[in-house]
């Protein structure tokens, strides 16, 4: 089938590439002029692992190509938007790239046009997007609009778009429907030919859910406020185990294991950012605000999640005493593994804070320096985790890259001021750390005990 995929961010891009992939000729368009060129010159402007493969051979083949939204709108019948729906101050998501978007498609179109709502909007949005589309139309084209939600996780994004446990579409006419059952038929059936090879899982099933758009709308919010709920719920639980004297990581294996619960998204730490969950928890409060529901147990759970950015800071302070010229080290800036992202990174707002104390900060990550940099020009952004530890009076793990678990920590020890390493995402060994020497503090009752063995050694040789 011809597609059209209007914006190409960590959603679009992802979504015009994968289609191109089970073998549609897709069209994606990009409003960015800058990005658009790097597309266009087979640059890839986020980094997802294994998107820019997919990427090059789709245009190679010719099934993906890059242009103005104009060319989008006009060369499918079926377009997917893709274009940001970030928060407003007060929480409400920002509709306004959408409904210009409508605008442009309404005044454009001729004949029949699918419109799938690909981008996180509130419930209800189909039907606004429809009745704008319909009255606003000027050559008398004919619209349907289905919601279909992404549920793409950043650093996972082509196997979760490939691979889905479920794909929800929200559509009341039957020509939508049928088109994206068509559309989606490769996936459901997962007869495409996989490019991630290594990963891709024999025997997968997908289950197609149909259903009307408000409940596909819906589908989307309730599950990423449902995930955020139970990170703020294990983070909650962290803090009991800090004061009472128990381990979150044991306390987390054994909720886990009632499969009712399940071990996924217990994982203790400095909290969630990236763009979608502290957007989606404000949004799915506001929205329920405003048909009268209250959601208070929601709001609690973006309160726990803020509050974690100062108990962090009471960690280092408790640990380090006094701040003012003190230099720390910091692993990990992006808001999770396998991104370059570093929108509502806790470990940008913890450096902020750690600024506002007088803290020489020098930081490491292995992807996401450069758009770090963007946010916050004034620390030092380090090549390797080796060069951000030295001459430090601690570390701190603030995104658990993979990498960070097979560094020489004797080498690390040797440089730093302190061998202290305090741990935002349980991401270290204890015992492998402890062995070479540091002082460990992580979450939820993980630490060492009293002073470090280098600690210790170099008072016996200061006498
Ligand atoms: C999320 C949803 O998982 C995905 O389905 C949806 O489509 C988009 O939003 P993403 O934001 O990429 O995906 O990241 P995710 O892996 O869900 O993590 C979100 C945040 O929660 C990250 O900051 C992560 O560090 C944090 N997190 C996650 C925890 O703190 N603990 C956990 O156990 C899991």
């Amino acid at each position: 089938m011809k597609i059209s995929v209007i914006g190409a961010g960590y959603v679009g891009l992802t979504t015009a590439a994968c289609l191109a992939q089970i073998g549609h000729k897709v069209f994606c368009s990009e409003s960015d002029a800058e990005k658009l060129r790097k597309l266009q010159n087979g640059g890839i402007p986020i980094f997802e692992p294994g998107l820019d493969a997919i990427v090059a051979d789709a245009m190679r083949d010719g099934r993906l190509v890059f242009g103005s939204t104009d060319e989008a709108i006009d060369s499918a019948q079926v377009i997917f938007i893709c274009v940001g729906t970030p928060p407003l101050p007060n929480g409400d998501a920002d509709l306004s790239a959408i409904e210009s978007l409508a605008r442009t498609i309404a005044q454009r179109s001729t004949g029949y046009k699918l419109i799938v709502e690909k981008s996180t909007v509130p419930v209800q949005t189909a039907s606004q997007l429809l009745r704008h589309l319909t009255n606003r139309s000027k050559l008398g084209a004919r619209f349907d609009v289905a919601s279909n939600p992404e549920f793409l996780r950043e650093g996972s994004a082509v196997y979760d778009f490939l691979h889905p446990e479920r794909i929800v579409i929200g559509v009341e006419s039957q020509q939508g429907e049928s088109i994206l059952r068509e559309l989606y038929a490769p996936i459901v059936g997962q007869t495409f030919n996989c490019p991630l090879h290594a990963s891709c899982p024999d025997g997968h099933t997908v289950t197609l859910l149909v259903t009307d758009a408000n409940s596909s709308e819906l589908i989307k919010h309730a599950s990423n406020s449902f995930l955020a709920m139970k990170v703020s719920f294990i983070n909650m639980i962290s803090d009991l185990c800090e004061a009472a004297g128990a381990d979150i990581s044991a306390v987390a294996k054994g909720i886990g294991l009632d499969s009712r619960i399940g071990s996924a998204f217990l994982n203790p730490g400095i909290g969630f950012g990236g763009f979608c969950f502290p957007k989606d928890v404000q949004a799915i409060v506001r929205i329920a605000e405003k048909f009268g529901c209250n959601f208070d147990l929601l709001k609690e759970v973006e309160k726990i999640n803020q509050e974690r950015i100062a108990q962090f800071l009471g960690k280092i302070k408790k640990e380090l005493w006094v701040m003012r010229g003190k230099k720390i080290g910091v692993w990990g800036l992006a808001f999770k593994p396998n991104t370059d992202d570093v929108r509502f990174a806790p470990a940008l707002s913890i450096i902020r804070e750690l600024l506002l104390e007088g803290v020489q900060v020098q930081a490491y990550d292995p992807q996401a320096a450069e758009r770090a940099a963007q946010e916050l020009p004034e620390i030092l952004y380090c090549d390797d985790p080796y060069l951000a530890a030295e001459g430090a009076d601690a570390v701190l793990v603030l995104t658990e890259w993979p990498e960070f678990q097979h560094l020489d920590l004797g080498r690390v020890a040797r440089t730093m001021e302190r061998p202290l390493i305090i741990d935002g995402r349980n991401a270290l060994a204890l015992n492998d750390v402890v062995a070479h020497g540091f002082e460990y503090v992580g979450i939820g009752g993980v630490r060492s005990s009293g002073l470090s063995k280098t600690i210790q050694q170099k008072a016996v040789f200061a006498d």
